[in-house]
C-alpha cells in the first residue's frame, strides 16, 4: 500500500515543451499504484506522442471531444468525474485563460469545467506570457474558484529566457498530489462546535422591526470550516440569504431572546463562537397591532436591553464550553475595545475587526482581524472570511485541551 493506492488520477496535458515532463510524473505515479488516466490537448500531441503515454499509464489516451467510441465506453463527464483528482500539466496560458473563463471548446478544457472533483495545475509557459497582467488576473481567479496551483519555479526557460514559468519538477507536482489525496485531519472529531451568525430582529410590532448590516458571511465560513475539521455543527443563525454550509445543524431565529434560548438548549459544546451581531436592546413592549400614524405625535419607542448571548454562556457555572470565543465589532481602538471585551464578557479569546465604513467588513468577503486572548494579540492580514474561519478553526482545534469533555 502506498499513499496513492487505489487513487485515479485524470491528467490533462497541454501543449508545451514542458509536457515531456508528464512522463516521468506518470511513472511516480504509477509507482505509488495510482491509476493515470491521460486527456492530451491537440498541442500536446506536438511534444509527446499519445503512443509514449499509453505505453507509461496502460490506458487510452482521450484526446477528441466527439469520439464515438469514447462516449459509448465513457462519456467525458464521467472521465472528469471517475477521477479522485484532475492534474493540468503542463498547464499553459491558453489553458489557464480557458479555465478561468469557463471555457469547453475540447476534451481538455470540457473535462475540467464538467468536474466536481479537486483540480490541481502545473503552469508552464515562457516569463513574459507568466507575468503579463491577464495570466495574473486568470491566475487569481483560478485561486478564488480553489484551483490549487503548483509552480511555477524560477529558471532558465527552453526559450533562452530566465524568470518563473519553468513547470514544477515531477517529484514537486507528485509532493502536491499526495498532498491534495491525504485525508484530511479531522481534529474535532467527536467534539461539538456551536455557533451564532447574522443579525437579530427585534420587533417593534407585527411589520416593523430594529436590525443591523450583518450579512452572517463569517459566521457561516466558521461553520463550515467546523465541519471540515470533524466537528459536530450547530449554527443558530439570525436572519441571512446565505445557503446552508453542508453538514451543518442551522437553528433559525429571529430575536435576541430566541438566540440565547437555542445557544443554551444546545450546551454542553466544546466550543462556542459568538459571531452573531445581536441588537444591543428591543423594544419593551412589542405593539400587538401595527402602530399607526397620527397627525404629529411620533411614537416614543422606550428600549430594555438584550440578555449579553456571550457572557452568559462563557460565565456559566455548569456546561461552561472548553472555550468561549466572542467578536468585538469596533470602529476604532480595536485592540484596546477587545482586551476590555474579553475580560467584561469572560470569554477565552476575541476576534476583533474594524467594522468602520471605510472597512467594508460588513456584507464584504473579506476580512482584517486581531486574535485577542491571554495568549497576546496576533495580527492576520486582509484575507478571505473562509481563511480566517480555516485559520481560527485550526488555532481552536490546536487549544482545544485533547482531555477536555463538554462539562455535563
Ligand atoms: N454579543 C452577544 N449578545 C449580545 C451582544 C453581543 O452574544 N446581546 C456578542 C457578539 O456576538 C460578539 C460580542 O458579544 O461576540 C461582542 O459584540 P459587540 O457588538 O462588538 O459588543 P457589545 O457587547 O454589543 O458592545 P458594544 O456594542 O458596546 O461595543
Amino acid at each position: 500500500m502506498t499513499s496513492l493506492s487505489g487513487k485515479t488520477v485524470l491528467l490533462v496535458i497541454g501543449g508545451g515543451i514542458a509536457a515531456y515532463k508528464c512522463l516521468e510524473l506518470i511513472r511516480l505515479l504509477k509507482q505509488r499504484e495510482a491509476r493515470v488516466r491521460t486527456i492530451m490537448t491537440r498541442a500536446a500531441e506536438e511534444f509527446v506522442t499519445p503512443l509514449s503515454v499509453a505505453s507509461l499509464t496502460g490506458e487510452k489516451v482521450h484526446t477528441a471531444l466527439f469520439s464515438l467510441t469514447d462516449e459509448i465506453e465513457m462519456g467525458h463527464i464521467e472521465l472528469s468525474r471517475a477521477a479522485d483528482l484532475l492534474v493540468v500539466a503542463p498547464a499553459t496560458a491558453d489553458l489557464m485563460a480557458k479555465m478561468a473563463h469557463g471555457l469547453a471548446d475540447d476534451l481538455a478544457s470540457t473535462a475540467l469545467l464538467a468536474t466536481d472533483k479537486p483540480v490541481l495545475i502545473a503552469p508552464a509557459m515562457n516569463v513574459r506570457m507568466w507575468t503579463h497582467a491577464a495570466t495574473q488576473r486568470n491566475l487569481e481567479t483560478l485561486r478564488r474558484d480553489d484551483i490549487a496551483v503548483i509552480g511555477p519555479n524560477d529558471g532558465e526557460m527552453a526559450c533562452g529566457e530566465y524568470g518563473p514559468g519553468r513547470m514544477a519538477e515531477p517529484a514537486e507536482i507528485l509532493a502536491a498530489i499526495e498532498a491534495k489525496l491525504r485525508p484530511a485531519a479531522r481534529p474535532l472529531a467527536g467534539r461539538k462546535v456551536l455557533i451564532t451568525a447574522g443579525p437579530t430582529r427585534e420587533a417593534i410590532d407585527p411589520v416593523r422591526y430594529i436590525s443591523n448590516h450583518s450579512s452572517g458571511k463569517q459566521g457561516y465560513a466558521i461553520a463550515a470550516a467546523a465541519v471540515a475539521l470533524g466537528a459536530e455543527t450547530v449554527l443558530v443563525s439570525g436572519p441571512v440569504s446565505l445557503p446552508i454550509p453542508p453538514g451543518v445543524q442551522m437553528i433559525p431565529v429571529e430575536s435576541a431572546a430566541q438566540m440565547l434560548a437555542a445557544c443554551e438548549s444546545e450546551l454542553p459544546c466544546d466550543i462556542a463562537i459568538f459571531a452573531a451581531a445581536v441588537a444591543d436592546w428591543r423594544v419593551a413592549q412589542v405593539a400587538g397591532e401595527k402602530i399607526k400614524k397620527s397627525e404629529g405625535r411620533i411614537p416614543a419607542l422606550a428600549m430594555v436591553e438584550n440578555p449579553d448571548i456571550l457572557a452568559t454562556v462563557a460565565k456559566r457555572r455548569d456546561k461552561r464550553p472548553a472555550i468561549v470565543v466572542g467578536f468585538a465589532a469596533e470602529t476604532s481602538d480595536v485592540v484596546n475595545q477587545a482586551r476590555a471585551k474579553l475580560a467584561s464578557k469572560g470569554c477565552d479569546l476575541i476576534v476583533a475587526n474594524d467594522v468602520s465604513t471605510a472597512s467594508g467588513v460588513f456584507g464584504g468577503d473579506r476580512n482584517k482581524v486581531h486574535i485577542v486572548s491571554p495568549a497576546g494579540v496576533e495580527i492576520w492580514p486582509d484575507m478571505p472570511k473562509q481563511e480566517v474561519a480555516r485559520k481560527l478553526m485550526d488555532l481552536l482545534a490546536s487549544r482545544l485541551p485533547p482531555r477536555a469533555k463538554a462539562a455535563e
